[in-house]
């Protein structure tokens, strides 16, 4: 397994994401995640599934120690005096001690950015989470948020796959030593799986189109991607994918296709999204 180091964390460069798992399902999956060798899981409040994930986590047998687990706050609860609050509910409902990662999981324009950041750090100051970092945010507000948090960022968690460039994000990311978590890193398991330069390169590697995908994105200098399934056999595949080797030419071919810049997770209350 890789693993990016960012400003003090250490973030398996595979996770596993959770959003829309529920119930028993989403116990079950978390758990076989586990066991198939992911160490990094994603979850947040808005997915309403902590409770599972944590039980899916000690379901597992694996020490807690050893697995990555990141949280995120909804946008609308990242005032000072909500943020707090929120994470305390996220770690409780996890049942699993401090998360790992906690995250902003949208900037919120009406509230201030030190104000939410200043509550980031006491999140980490009161023990609920090791390592803090955003979501969703743009190359300026990333530069903003790095320069007033005192305990640094670790990384940003954005949309990224072949569809998609995040050239001025990525860029960002490296800038202030954090780790770009691509989230939707399969498409959402739509076009981009279809799309002839991928099944070219499965082809060619005797792989499945999504793990091109996944080997494309983890090449990149602290880029890393946390695909969701609820396919047990797929679990496997999103992993096996460390020993893929794509060529130049390959790769050339992929970051070509970055540039149609197509969205799938873009809400009303988005940020104004750098161009490239
Ligand atoms: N920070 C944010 O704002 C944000 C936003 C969106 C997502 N996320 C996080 O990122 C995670 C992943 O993003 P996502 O759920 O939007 O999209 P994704 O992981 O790109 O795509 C998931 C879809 O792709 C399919 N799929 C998975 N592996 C596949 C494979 N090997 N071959 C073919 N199809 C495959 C799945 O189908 P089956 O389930 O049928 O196998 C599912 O329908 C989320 O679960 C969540 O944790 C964060």
């Amino acid at each position: 397994m890789k693993i990016i180091e960012a400003n003090g964390a250490r973030i398996p460069a595979i996770g596993f994401g959770t959003y829309t798992l529920e119930g028993e399902t989403c116990v079950d999956m978390v758990a076989k995640a586990i066991a198939a060798g992911y160490r990094h899981v994603d979850t947040a409040r808005m997915y309403g599934n902590e409770r599972e994930v944590g039980e899916g986590i000690r379901n597992s047998g694996v020490d807690r120690d050893d697995i990555f687990l990141t949280t995120k706050i909804w946008w609308t609860d990242i005032a000072g005096d909500k943020l707090v609050a929120s994470a305390e509910k996220a770690v409780e409902a996890l049942g699993v001690g401090a998360v790992d990662l906690l995250l902003i999981h949208w900037p919120n324009p009406d509230v201030a950015l030190e104000e939410s950041i200043e509550a980031l750090n006491a999140a980490v100051d009161k023990g609920l989470t090791k390592h803090i970092g955003v979501a969703n945010f743009t190359e300026a507000l990333l530069d903003e948020a790095s320069a007033m948090s005192s305990h640094p960022l670790v990384c940003n968690q954005v949309e990224y796959h072949p569809f998609l460039s995040q050239e001025s994000v990525r860029a960002a990311c490296r800038r202030h030593d954090m780790a770009m978590i691509a989230y939707s890193p399969v498409g959402q398991g739509g076009a981009v799986l279809n799309h002839e330069v991928i099944r070219a390169a499965a082809e060619r590697h005797g792989r499945t189109p999504a793990q091109i995908i996944l080997a494309w994105e983890i090449a990149q200098d602290r880029v890393g991607a946390i695909p969701r399934t609820k396919t047990p056999a797929r679990l496997a595949e999103n992993l096996d994918v460390f020993d893929i080797t794509l060529t130049e030419e390959e790769t050339a071919a992929i970051d070509e296709l970055t540039k149609r810049r197509q969205r799938l997770v873009n809400p009303s209350f988005a940020p104004n999204w750098d161009r490239i």
